[in-house]
């Protein structure tokens, strides 16, 4: 079997541009490969599906679960199929978040939002079947050879997209409409809306591989919670800085809906310090492994640092 530490090792020379763009395509051409053929019946939704899931996004969570991988040495078609499941699960949430009853968004990565491109409902199921893809992906093999640890990282992902996760902080964001959140709050909000599903992009991608000490698996979850909840800092932020054109997707609507986000409760340059001190949280997290993390390391600064 073929292992990710073999492509990455020659792509460590690369810099990190090269190196996530090498990935990005690779991420991209595995979901093209697994998703259903638009003109497959019911094309409409295959076809809406496919839109949702291919051409676009930074792909971060995939880029995650790539550099966990390679940190403990997993073999590429495991790590594969993490990347492609959790950047799957990542799309139908976007659907969804982009609907009218949720965010009512008409712009996305730089296209009208699928609903808007199709319909709703059509919008809808692509996203419930873009779930299911995710769950086809992930229990076609096993990510691990011990059947304990195995299902363990099933389970793992399953509740980092339902209730107890995504979907979780999703359904909180929407009652915090209006409302102002203590800091407490909203940060349980965003660990769970967005920091969940890029925890288990790092801690499945590692998980294909050799296993870690006890004291190295809570450094590596310190480091999948700094960065995840950063992330979601950095979007609130982006949200008030960043252009629609350089977003990809409508700028300024948090405060327009009356979102409770870092920057509604701290201001602009609390909200900034405050993602620079994650970022330093999850740089420090990764300090034991050494050379091994250094691509983890290079997306936490890409996570705080990107404009888009
Ligand atoms: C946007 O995610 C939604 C959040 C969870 C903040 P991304 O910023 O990763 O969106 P894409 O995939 O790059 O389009
Ligand atoms: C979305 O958060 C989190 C998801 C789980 C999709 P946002 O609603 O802030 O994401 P954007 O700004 O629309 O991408
Ligand atoms: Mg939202
Ligand atoms: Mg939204
Ligand atoms: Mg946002």
């Amino acid at each position: 079997m073929s292992l990710v530490a073999e492509p990455v090792a020659r792509a460590v020379q690369l810099g990190f541009a090269a190196w996530m763009r090498s990935m990005q395509q690779r991420v991209e051409q595995a979901l093209d490969a697994r998703l259903p053929p638009a003109n497959l019946a019911p094309a409409r939704l295959h076809e809406a599906m496919r839109y949702a899931a291919l051409g676009g996004g930074k792909r971060v969570r995939p880029l995650l679960a790539y550099a966990a991988g390679e940190l403990t040495r997993a073999p590429a078609a495991r790590v594969e199929r993490v990347a492609v499941a959790v950047e799957l699960i990542h799309a139908y949430s976007l659907v969804h978040d982009d609907m009218p009853c949720m965010d009512d968004d008409v712009l996305r990565r730089g296209r009208p939002t699928c609903h808007v491109r199709f319909d709703e409902a059509t919008a809808m199921l692509a996203g419930d079947a873009l779930q299911s893809e995710a769950t086809l992906v992930i229990v076609e093999d096993v990510l691990a050879d011990d059947p304990a640890r195995n299902a363990g990282l099933l389970r793992s992902f399953a509740l980092a997209c339902g209730s107890r996760g995504m979907a979780g902080g999703q359904a909180i964001d929407l009652a915090g409409v209006g409302q102002v959140l203590s800091l407490a709050e909203l940060e349980r909000m965003h660990s769970l809306k967005t920091g969940a599903l890029i925890r288990t992009a790092v801690l499945l991608g590692a998980g294909c591989g050799e296993p870690l000490d006890s004291a190295e698996d809570a450094a590596l979850a310190r480091f999948a919670d700094a960065a995840g909840l950063a992330f979601q800092v950095v979007d609130d932020v982006l949200d008030v800085e960043a252009s629609s054109a350089q977003l990809g997707k409508t700028a300024g609507k948090d405060a327009i809906q009356h979102k409770p986000t870092y920057v509604s409760l701290l201001g602009l340059a609390a909200a900034k310090a405050r993602a620079a001190a994650l970022r330093e949280e999850a740089r420090a997290a990764l300090a034991g492994f050494g050379d091994r993390a250094r691509r983890l390391a290079e997306i936490a600064d890409f996570i705080i640092l990107r404009h888009h």
